[in-house]
């Protein structure tokens, strides 16, 4: 069985030699327009785990991997992921936005997918390394930011099914504009998944691997199919209670100036957007409510006037207003069906805390360079 971390353990990534640099031209002309996840920097990080420990920790040139056809993750999917972003402010100092909490799910997401635990000091490190060789790829002005991917997966070469004794840890950067669009801030359509779920409770809805997101592309198809953006689930057992994007959450905005976000069940992932949404809208003087959203409440909310606003959330999302509520037959509009007010000072509060526009006052940005 994999194991907690050894609490001695220290991870340095230092930076190997010799890596081939794209040129200037090259650089700047995906900087000016990088949209997202489609363009990667010149290294990654990278460590690998066997029963003996953590070991062979550099960063490394961004290169293709050399796998074994009978790698275990190929076949059994033992594979977590996370996504954070690093910001360059105006000083040209870079900042990375609550990188332990990812860290903590990381630790968190390994456990569940029986994959050994990367202490927290070297994830930090791993990132902290991999932005300081990749320090001019960080975008400069506007909302760009330097997006983060650290995953992790069975790498052993092994068809029996159990956990694999050789792990292999990485970490790339990509360059990212706005994930919807063209970066204006446009609402999206949301087509409500009529056949699929999620998660179950018990299963893995909690943990961030890759087997959760290649499940909900079916219906992700489907909402395409229907003219939508995104598709939202239910939850599993009653479809009835909602549960959130494909990966992304949901908030509600409501008459009164509540928000309400469906509450942690185990089936839903804990968004670090969703914990800093739900911060700054006490900040903001909002009440806040994390307990379960009947769909009806909804659909009924955007007909009677209660539900004012609907946003969506997450690192790749931001803060991302949603309009129609997609069913057979029918389509409910929250408001005017534009962004709305409390959605767009949210999204402000955070942008601006994580390019440095506004005071930390949570202690949310962590130093890389
Ligand atoms: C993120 O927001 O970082 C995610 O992992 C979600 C993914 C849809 C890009």
């Amino acid at each position: 069985m994999p194991t907690e971390p050894d609490a001695d353990v220290r991870l340095d990534f230092p930076l190997a030699d010799g890596v081939a640099r794209r040129g200037d031209a090259e650089r700047a002309g995906i900087l000016d327009a990088p949209g997202f996840g489609k363009h990667f920097t010149d290294h990654m990080a990278r460590a690998v785990w066997t029963p003996d420990g953590w070991g062979e920790d550099a960063v490394v040139a961004h290169a293709p991997l050399v796998l074994s056809p009978a790698a275990a993750v190929l076949h059994y999917a033992q594979e977590i992921f996370e996504g954070l972003k690093a910001y360059r402010h105006e000083d040209g100092s870079v900042w990375a936005f609550r990188p332990e909490a990812n860290a903590r799910r990381f630790a968190r997401s390994a456990r569940r997918l029986a994959l050994p635990v990367l202490p927290e000091s070297a994830f930090l490190r791993s990132i902290e390394q991999l932005v300081a060789a990749d320090l001019d790829w960080v975008p400069t002005g506007g909302e760009n930011s330097l997006y983060l991917r650290p995953f992790m997966f069975a790498s052993e070469s092994f068809l029996g099914v159990r956990p694999a004794k050789e792990v292999t840890y990485l970490c790339i950067a990509s360059p990212a504009g706005a994930y919807f669009g063209d970066g204006e801030i446009q609402p999206v359509s949301i087509w409500l998944s009529q056949e699929y779920t999620r998660a179950a409770p018990g299963g893995t809805g909690a943990a961030k691997c890759g087997g959760n997101y290649a499940a909900s592309l079916q219906a992700q198809a489907e909402a395409a199919a229907h003219g939508c953006d995104q598709v939202a689930f239910l939850d599993a057992v009653e479809s009835r209670w909602v549960e959130e994007l494909g990966g992304m959450n949901l908030f509600f905005v409501l008459d009164d100036g509540t928000l309400v976000t469906p509450e942690l069940t185990g089936t839903i992932l804990e968004g670090v957007t969703r914990t800093s949404v739900l911060q700054i809208a006490r900040d903001l003087g909002h009440e806040v409510e994390e307990r379960r959203v009947d769909v009806a409440e909804w659909r009924d909310g955007c007909a009677s006037g209660r539900v004012r606003e609907v946003f969506a959330c997450g690192t790749a999302a931001v803060v991302t207003p949603v309009g129609a509520l997609v069913e057979p037959g029918s389509r409910a509009v929250p408001g005017d069906g534009g962004t709305g007010e409390v959605t767009a000072a949210i999204r402000r509060r955070l942008t601006d805390v994580q390019l440095g526009r506004a005071e930390d006052v949570h202690g949310w940005m962590h130093r890389l360079v």
